[in-house]
């Protein structure tokens, strides 16, 4: 098998990409899904089979190189993970890595994962922007996997979706969609104990993967290899009641006012003082029946909670902020974007901006657009720019690193 030679490592693309000049366009066919629409895709794939798509990006460039990945691992706000398999042995640390914390590129059998680098990097996020046929709501992050020879996480399955774009070198992949989830005991990471493929493949550069949940798989690096795997979210049930009483009782819509205390006027005297009382249930029973919620009380939730950065994310506020007047000077002539780690969704009646909650009404017409574009053109900053609320607004945000002056590319 050709190895791709080390001293010519993965480069990256260059420092300005470019940004999709639009969302995905749900009925156009494109390369990235081979030549499907992305209604196509949706409606044939999604949670239901895996597809290989040959060449979905002809002419992929790494979106880090090597090394700046390498850098990348040793910050500390980055979750980066190093696995290895020497002499058939798992094992698994966390990062930061330092430097020479990892092994020698030249050793095999190893990897470095370093998850959401769309968060760090316009590159990266430019593209994991061109899987925003799926809705936001739905998208997690970009993990970067570096891979010696004979590297890989051994076979496993995921529960959630995944893209697994090969953007330099190539890996091997066999897939199979067993019934038999059981791992392997005593290991750091999630092994199967059986894993039976029934597809095999050597991905390229460009090369693409989609794996619905639960599909096994396994990727072995052959030669030097660097992957990009396109994350999904997909809450559990257990999270998301979680995370919904919690909003509720922070919005202090607990039954009868959330001050309300627990009285017990007539409890009588005990003699077994570690009994809990059956009245005491009764009444809490009584209190949770109350609880009541609406429609607008989950999207509100689920825009909140969705919207919400990672513990991870601290924005990054200009050091020397423009003041109002040459904000809008300056975006006027160049436009604004949501900074890469900015989320933003909407519903009918509110917009949710990194967690926080507002109404729609009065900058719906921009504010949709730069939500879908994830930028307005200077252009269309021009247009906007004489209604001081709206100029007031986003110099706030700004401010606050929410946005960026000026277009990716
Ligand atoms: C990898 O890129 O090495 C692992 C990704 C995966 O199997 O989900
Ligand atoms: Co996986």
């Amino acid at each position: 098998m050709p190895k791709r030679p080390l001293d010519h490592p993965p480069g990256a693309a260059p420092a300005r990409i470019s940004s999709p000049l639009s969302v995905p366009q749900p009925d156009t066919p494109t390369p990235l899904l081979g030549n499907l629409t992305p209604t196509q895709f949706m409606r044939r794939y999604w949670q239901k089979k895996p597809l290989l798509i040959r060449q979905a990006i002809p002419d992929v460039v790494p979106p880090l190189a090597r090394d700046e990945l390498f850098e990348l691992a040793g910050e500390d706000e980055v979750e980066a993970r190093l696995i290895t398999h020497f002499r058939h042995r798992w094992q698994l640390e966390h990062g930061p890595f330092a430097a020479d914390e990892l092994p020698s590129v030249r050793q095999r059998a190893w990897t470095l994962l370093v998850q959401g680098v769309d968060l760090h990097d316009d590159r990266a996020r430019a593209l994991l922007d061109r899987f925003r046929f799926v809705p936001d709501a739905r998208l997690d992050d970009l993990m970067i996997s570096y891979a010696s020879d004979g590297g890989g996480v051994g076979a496993h399955f995921d529960s959630y979706d995944v893209f697994l774009l090969q953007v330099h070198g190539m890996r091997r992949w066999r897939i199979g969609a067993q019934r038999d989830l059981s791992l392997r005991p005593g290991l750091p990471l999630k092994v199967l104990q059986n894993f039976e493929p029934e597809e095999e493949w050597l991905l390229e550069p460009g090369d693409m993967l989609y794996l619905p949940p639960h599909i096994a798989h396994d990727g072995v690096a052959e030669g030097e290899c660097m992957t990009c795997s396109i994350g999904f979210r997909a809450p559990s049930a257990q999270e998301l009641t979680g995370q919904f009483l919690y909003h509720l009782a922070e919005r202090g819509d607990a039954p009868g006012g959330a001050a309300e205390l627990y009285r017990d006027p007539q409890q009588p005297a005990v003699a077994n003082p570690a009994m809990l009382p059956s009245a005491l249930v009764e009444r809490v029973g009584a209190i949770l029946a109350k609880v009541e919620w609406s429609e607008r009380d989950i999207s509100t939730f689920l825009g909140s909670y969705l919207s919400e950065p990672k513990p991870s994310v601290v924005f990054d506020p200009p050091a020397r902020p423009l003041s109002e007047p040459r904000f809008i000077q300056r975006a006027r002539q160049s436009g604004i974007r949501l900074d890469r780690k900015s989320i933003l969704l909407y519903d009918a009646r509110f917009y949710f901006l990194n967690g926080e909650e507002n109404r729609l009404a009065g900058v719906k017409k921009w504010l949709v657009e730069l939500a879908d574009q994830r930028h307005l053109s200077a252009k269309r900053f021009v247009t906007l720019s004489d209604d001081s609320s709206v100029t007031a607004l986003l110099h706030e945000w700004y401010c606050a690193g929410w946005i960026q002056v000026g277009e990716l590319a």
